[in-house]
């Protein structure tokens, strides 16, 4: 942890001062280890957290490192009624030479901004995003793991903070970063996951939020991931809202679908309609999809597509992607009209492949070609 006494400040490149408070007791290193043996995921936090205030007239200000903890709330603050709020979720790796980066937070703090901007909410500068991130980590750093399938899952966070039953815009936000330790998000980590295709339910409409990480998309869609559940699934596929036939996206990842095999094996994935998430995974599975090789192709790809493709042997493999789920290979589709295998139930060769491409250039054992790892420098 960098040496500071209590409310010491740094300042960043970019000028903001955060006020320096470290937590009074820390985990030793046996009870970290115990938490990190098996971490599940989202369910432990790190020590400290970044809050960042805004109002119209002062901007961004009290920017502050602190003790993680709970958070006091005016039962009239605005986000608890009209649900004015964004998030990303990104990922910190050890390395394999035993620093620590994050995977892409420029991409991540982009997006933050573009959803911030769809809903209303001042934009945070991408420079404070990934400020906010460093300085996190240079006190919690040691609550990045190293195992397999683990990371340090970073959940920045923004909300509408003024308080009355007004529906406006907020005037006062608040900017919160928390890190937590985590492994795999399907407790069966990459065995292959069963989809329901929700016909019933929609998740996004042309004109709506759904291209914006904003938390009332995933409130809209529990009824339908219960829905999965109740049919024996592991997670929901969205369709598109007006014909309930193409493939959009799943609970909290994008999709990809392999046709082909071999070298000669291309991977599509639906277009970005503005209806879907547009994925940081997704992004860079299409890059590193060329770069090892096979075509790439964005397009509306439709239900009957992709039941026929596994009918016929064209349609090869289908896994989801985000940053939670990695790649997460889907062995088995079911609807209400019936459904089939993906790969005999399988972990797809082209899928895996992928998802050791990916896998590698976070964790530093592969070049990193398009410059997508932000070591941060830590003092010690
Ligand atoms: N789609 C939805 C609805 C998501 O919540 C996520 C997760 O962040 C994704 C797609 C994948 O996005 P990313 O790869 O940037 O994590
Ligand atoms: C992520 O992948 O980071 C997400 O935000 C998805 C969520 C379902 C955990």
């Amino acid at each position: 942890m960098p040496a500071g006494a209590d409310n010491a400040f740094v300042s960043t490149t970019t000028g903001i001062r955060f006020s320096v408070t470290p937590a009074k007791s820390r985990a030793t290193a046996e009870e970290r280890a115990r938490l990190l043996a098996n971490p599940g995921f989202g369910r432990i936090f790190t020590e400290h957290m970044i809050s960042i205030q805004w109002d119209a007239e002062r901007g961004w200000h009290d920017a502050a490192l602190r003790p993680y903890g709970p958070i006091q709330l005016d039962p009239a603050t605005s986000v608890l009624h009209y649900a004015q709020e964004v998030f990303e979720g990104l990922k910190a790796f050890r390395q394999a030479g035993g620093g620590v980066a994050v995977f892409r937070p420029d991409a991540h703090a982009a997006r933050f901004r573009r959803s911030s901007r769809r809903m209303a909410l001042p934009e945070l500068p991408e420079e404070t995003f990934i400020e906010a991130i460093d300085l996190l980590i240079q006190h919690d750093h040691e609550w990045t793991p190293d195992a397999a399938e683990q990371s340090l899952y970073l959940r920045p966070f923004m909300y509408a903070s003024d308080v009355g039953l007004g529906v406006h815009p907020g005037t006062a936000v608040t900017f919160l970063l928390i890190a937590s330790p985590s492994g795999s998000y399907f407790p069966r980590g990459v065995k292959p996951v069963s989809v329901w295709l929700s016909e019933e339910y929609t998740r996004a409409a042309p004109g709506g939020t759904g291209a914006a990480k904003t938390g009332g998309n995933y409130a809209g869609g529990l009824m339908a991931q219960e829905q999965a559940t109740r049919e024996g699934c592991d997670n929901v596929v969205w369709l598109d809202a007006a014909e309930h036939a193409w493939v959009e996206e799943m609970g909290g990842m994008n999709l990809c679908f392999v046709f082909g095999d071999g070298p000669h094996a291309r991977l599509v994935t639906p277009a970005l309609t503005g209806t879907l998430l547009p994925g940081i995974t997704r992004d860079s599975l299409l890059k590193l999809a060329a770069d090892l090789g096979y075509e790439v192709e964005e397009r509306r790809i439709s239900v009957a597509e992709w039941r026929q493709g596994c009918a016929d042997g064209s349609l090869s493999e289908a896994f989801a992607c985000g940053t939670a789920a990695v790649i997460t290979p889907i062995g088995e589709v079911k609807s209400a009209h019936g459904g089939w295998k993906v790969t005999g139930g399988n972990p797809g060769q082209v899928t895996m492949r992928l998802r050791g491409a990916l896998v590698d250039v976070q964790r530093g054992s592969a070049p990193d070609p398009h410059g997508w790892r932000h070591e941060v420098r830590l003092n010690s």
